[in-house]
Formats: C-alpha cells, sequence, structure tokens
C-alpha cells in the first residue's frame, strides 16, 4: 500500500480520483483501517463522544490525542495520520500552539494536524506550518465551537454564513493548509468551496461534490448506539453484534457450557498425584 502525502493528495483532487478518510482511534482499528486501504486516518477528538462517552469534544485534552494517536500509529504504520488539535490547544499564544502541533507529531507521531476555525485562526494555522508541520483546516460545524453554534447543526445556510464559510477556505488554502474539512454545509456550497480550491475538501454532511469524504469510524461501523446523524452511512450494526456475543458469553458460564475441553489446559496425572499427596 502507498502512502499517501500532502502532495499524493494535491494529484489525487487533479486526477478526479475521490479521497477516502475515516477516523481511528486505537490499534486494530487502526490496522482494519490501513488494511481496507482507506487513503487517510484522522484521530479525531471526536473520541471524546465516541470513544469516552463525553456529550462534547470539549473536555478532549492534549494527552487523550498524543494517547490515543500513538496506538493507532502501532496499528498503521504506513497510512497517512492527521490528529486533530483539541480543545483550547491552539488558543492561548502561538508558541503554546506551535508546541501542541509539535508534540503530535514528534511524540504521537501524526503526519499533520488538524485545526477548527477559518480567518480568526489564520495566524495560528501559519506559526504551524512555518514550523514544517501540515495543517489540514476544518470549517463550517466546527465541533469545539458547539457552544458558540448553539448546537450540531447544518452552517452556511443563509447567504451571510454560506459567504464567510467560502471565503474562510480561500484563506484557509492562502495561508497553506494541505486540505479542508468541510462539516455539515449544503451539498451546492461545498461543491462551490471544492471547485475554487487546488486543494482538496474532505467532506463530512457536505454531499457528494467533495474532493473526499470522511465519517467518524464508531459511527459507521455501527459502534455507535445512540443518536446517529443523517450524514453517516452505517455499513455495519457492530453494537448489536457486541450485545449478543456478551449475552451468549454470560449465560454459558452461568450454564456451565464455558469453557469446556478446547480451551483448558491439563496436566499430567503424576504431577496431580503428587500433589493431592
Ligand atoms: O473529530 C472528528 O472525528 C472530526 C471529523 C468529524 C471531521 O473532526
Ligand atoms: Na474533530
Amino acid at each position: 500500500k502507498v502512502k499517501q502525502t500532502t502532495v499524493s493528495l494535491r494529484e489525487m483532487k487533479k486526477e478526479n480520483k475521490r479521497i477516502a478518510m475515516v477516523t481511528a482511534y486505537d490499534y486494530p482499528s487502526a490496522s482494519a483501517v490501513e488494511e481496507a486501504g482507506v487513503d487517510l486516518i484522522l484521530v479525531g477528538d471526536s473520541l471524546g463522544m465516541v470513544v469516552l462517552g463525553y456529550d462534547t469534544t470539549l473536555p478532549v485534552t492534549m494527552e487523550d490525542m498524543i494517547h490515543h494517536t500513538k496506538a493507532v500509529k502501532r496499528g498503521a504504520k504506513n497510512t497517512f495520520v492527521v490528529t486533530d488539535l483539541p480543545f483550547l490547544s491552539a488558543h492561548i499564544s502561538l508558541s503554546e500552539t506551535v508546541r501542541n502541533a509539535g508534540r503530535l507529531i514528534q511524540e504521537a507521531g501524526a503526519d499533520a494536524v488538524k485545526l477548527e476555525g477559518g480567518r480568526e485562526m489564520l495566524e495560528e494555522v501559519r506559526a504551524i506550518i512555518r514550523a514544517n508541520i501540515p495543517v489540514m483546516g476544518h470549517l463550517g460545524l466546527t465541533p469545539q465551537s458547539v457552544n458558540q453554534l448553539g448546537g450540531f447543526k447544518l452552517q452556511g445556510k443563509d447567504l451571510d454564513s454560506a459567504k464567510r464559510i467560502f471565503e474562510d477556505a480561500m484563506l484557509l488554502e492562502e495561508a497553506g493548509c494541505f486540505a479542508i474539512v468541510l462539516e455539515m454545509v449544503p451539498t451546492p456550497l461545498a461543491a462551490l468551496i471544492s471547485e475554487h480550491l487546488k486543494i482538496p475538501t474532505i467532506g463530512i454532511g457536505a454531499g457528494a461534490g467533495c474532493d473526499g469524504q470522511v465519517l467518524v469510524i464508531h459511527d459507521m461501523l455501527g459502534i455507535t448506539h445512540n443518536y446517529m446523524p443523517r450524514f453517516v452511512k452505517t455499513y455495519s450494526h457492530l453494537y448489536g453484534s457486541m450485545v449478543e456475543s456478551l449475552q451468549t458469553y454470560s449465560r454459558e458460564v452461568k450454564e456451565g457450557a464455558f469453557p469446556t475441553t478446547e480451551h483448558e489446559f491439563g496436566m499430567k496425572e503424576e504431577v496431580l498425584y503428587q500433589l493431592k499427596k
């Protein structure tokens, strides 16, 4: 499998080849993603919601992102890994921002970082890129601003907000981002942005006009069992299988049906005899 780069991704866009990206947060899921040949892995701060059980991504820390990125890297040594800069990690000062982005590369082993926000984050984007760290932008529904946006809802519906997202995309490309995630924006807006950018757009709830797509792995495999946004396609229903298997296991233990000889270890008769004496 060929590992993608910031350069090969731009080539893919030029050649009209779609980019497939999915999140991963641990060793087995990362191996599965790599074996499936998915182009890019995102260690998203969505891990706060789907792995750690928080209601939002806001409680996720740098330490969480480093911990999970390391596990992902062990499972997917040959896949381009992007790690999210978590809440507040790029907002205190430029030096702290660059330090945090650097830790995700140097300590955790990510190939690039993702940062939410448009014009208000340009200084940070430029500072990180100046440190030779590739940056993926993220516009539209930016979950770290959920309290300002008033919920997880569609962005860019009216002229003002659509124009702002469009301009922010142009500004992020100009600042040097290698790709931009567009989350929960109308399909025509995402298509228009994708046409005007030379860098690829990766959509989630942004329609088929994007240059690539990203989904949260727990959502698309059906491990997420509570609320599921409409833009998710569920390719498996693993939560149901997990519960079923666990019920069977529990019942077999109680009935004495597990374990049987095939899962047990024996001992030499004479050793047992000596032991009992
Ligand atoms: O954290 C995440 O999974 C993301 C994607 C939804 C783009 O940022
Ligand atoms: Na995220």
